[in-house]
C-alpha cells in the first residue's frame, strides 16, 4: 500500500485545479550545488554509478526534500540512460559531460537501432518504486525521459556540441536516417514513461533540451510530431489521478501556440518568455512551468525575492503556474540562497490564489 498523497499542490496547479499559494520544484533540484548530494556522489564513485543504484539514487532524490518546502521531487537518473541501454555505451568525462563509445554516424548502425527491453532499464523502475516508497506520500514524485530529438542529438553527435553540426549535417543531408532514429526514439520513450508511470511516476515531463536549434519548419518535423506521437500513447491515468505530461522545449517560446496543441497539460518555459504573454497565447490549454534564470539565485536575498515577485506577478491570478527555473540549478549556487527562493515562492503567490 503507498501512503496517500499529504501535499498535492503541484499536481493539482498543473490541471488549473484551485490551490493556496504556487507550488515550487526546481530542475536539477537534486545536484551538485548541495554539499551532501557531493558526498553520496563520491561514495558511489561517479555519476553514473548513482543512477545505477536504486539505493543511492532514492537517498539523493530526497535530499532536496528534506532540505527545502519543496512541493515535488524528480526521479534521479539522466535521459541518457535510454541510448545507454540501447548499447551505444555512455560514459561521463569530467568537466566535458557524456560520451558515446558508439553514436549513430553510419547507415548501418542506424539500421541496427531497435527498441531496447525495458528490463534493461530495470534499475530506473525499480528507483521509481523505492523512491515513491521513501517519499511516503510527502510530495508527488515526477518521471521523466528526453524528447526523441534531445536524444538523438547525443546519440548522433556521441556527446554535447555547440552547434550540434553532425546532428544537422544528417537532418539537411539524409533526413530519412534522423526520421529513422527519432521513430525508435519515440516508441522507447512512449515504453519508458509508461513503465514509470506504472511503477508510480505521478506526473512526468519530457525534455526538448536542443528542440530550440532549430528552425521552425524543422522544430515542427523532427521535434514537435514525435513528442505529440509520444504524447498520445501515453497512459494518462493511475492510482484513480490524472497523470499530467510537461513539455520543456528549451528555446522554444516562439512555438508555444504549436506546443500548447501537443496534448500536454503544462509547458516549461525559460526564462527567456515573458509568462504573462505565455499566459495570454496559450490560454485555458495548458499550465505554465517556470521560469526564473537560474542565476537569478547568484543575486541578494532582497532580489531574488523581487524576481518571484515579478514572475508571480507576470503569471497573475488564479491556478495554473508551477514555478520553476527556467533551466537546471547551476552546480555553483548557494544552498542558502535556495531557501529564500523556496519560500519566497510560497509566502508571496498566496495573495494570488484568494
Ligand atoms: O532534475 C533532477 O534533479 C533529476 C535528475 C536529472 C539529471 N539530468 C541529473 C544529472 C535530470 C532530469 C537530467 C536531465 C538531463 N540530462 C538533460 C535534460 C535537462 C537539461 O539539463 O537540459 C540533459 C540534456 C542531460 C544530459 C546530461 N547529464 C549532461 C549534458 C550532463 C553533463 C552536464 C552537467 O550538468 O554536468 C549530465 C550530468 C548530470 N545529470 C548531472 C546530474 C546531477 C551532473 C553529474 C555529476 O554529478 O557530476
Amino acid at each position: 500500500m503507498t501512503a496517500p498523497l499529504q501535499n498535492d499542490t503541484f499536481l493539482r496547479a498543473l490541471l488549473k485545479q484551485p490551490v493556496e499559494y504556487t507550488p515550487i520544484w526546481m530542475m536539477r533540484q537534486a545536484g551538485r550545488y548541495l554539499p551532501e548530494y557531493k558526498a553520496t556522489r563520491e561514495f558511489a564513485g561517479n555519476f553514473l554509478e548513482l543512477c545505477y543504484s536504486i539505493d543511492l539514487a532514492t537517498e539523493v532524490t530526497l535530499q532536496p526534500i528534506d532540505r527545502y518546502n519543496l512541493d515535488a521531487a524528480i526521479l534521479f537518473s539522466d535521459i541518457l540512460t535510454v541510448p545507454d541501454a540501447m548499447g551505444l555505451g555512455l560514459h561521463f568525462v569530467a568537466g566535458e559531460g557524456p560520451k558515446f563509445e558508439r553514436p549513430l554516424q553510419h547507415e548501418a548502425d542506424i539500421d541496427l537501432l531497435t527498441v531496447p527491453d525495458m528490463e534493461k532499464l530495470r534499475y530506473v523502475f525499480d528507483a521509481v518504486a523505492s523512491i515513491r516508497k521513501a517519499i511516503d506520500g510527502r510530495v508527488p514524485l515526477i518521471g521523466f525521459s528526453g524528447s526523441p530529438f534531445t536524444l538523438a542529438c547525443y546519440m548522433i553527435e556521441g556527446g554535447g556540441s555547440k552547434d550540434w553540426r553532425t546532428v544537422k549535417t544528417m537532418l539537411y543531408s539524409r533526413p530519412d536516417l534522423l526520421h529513422k532514429i527519432l521513430h525508435i526514439n519515440a516508441q522507447t520513450v512512449t515504453e519508458y514513461l509508461n513503465t514509470q508511470i506504472a511503477c508510480g511516476a505521478q506526473a512526468v515531463q519530457i525534455f526538448d533540451t536542443w528542440g530550440g536549434v532549430l528552425s521552425h519548419a524543422a522544430f515542427q518535423e523532427f521535434s514537435l510530431s514525435y513528442i505529440k506521437q509520444i504524447i498520445s500513447g501515453l497512459k494518462r491515468e493511475h492510482e484513480g489521478r490524472r497523470v499530467p505530461v510537461i513539455v520543456f522545449t528549451k528555446g522554444g517560446g516562439q512555438w508555444l501556440e504549436l506546443l500548447a496543441d501537443t496534448g500536454a497539460d503544462a509547458l516549461g518555459l525559460d526564462w527567456t518568455t515573458d509568462i504573462a504573454q505565455a499566459r495570454a497565447r496559450v490560454g485555458d490549454k495548458v499550465a505554465l512551468q517556470g521560469n526564473m534564470d537560474p542565476f537569478a539565485l547568484f543575486g541578494t536575498h532582497k532580489s531574488i525575492c523581487a524576481e518571484v515577485a515579478r514572475i508571480l506577478k507576470g503569471y497573475g491570478q488564479g491556478s495554473g503556474h508551477v514555478f520553476n527555473l527556467g533551466h537546471g540549478i547551476n552546480q555553483f549556487t548557494d544552498p542558502e540562497n535556495v531557501e529564500i527562493f523556496v519560500e519566497a515562492v510560497h509566502d508571496l503567490s498566496r495573495p494570488y490564489h484568494q
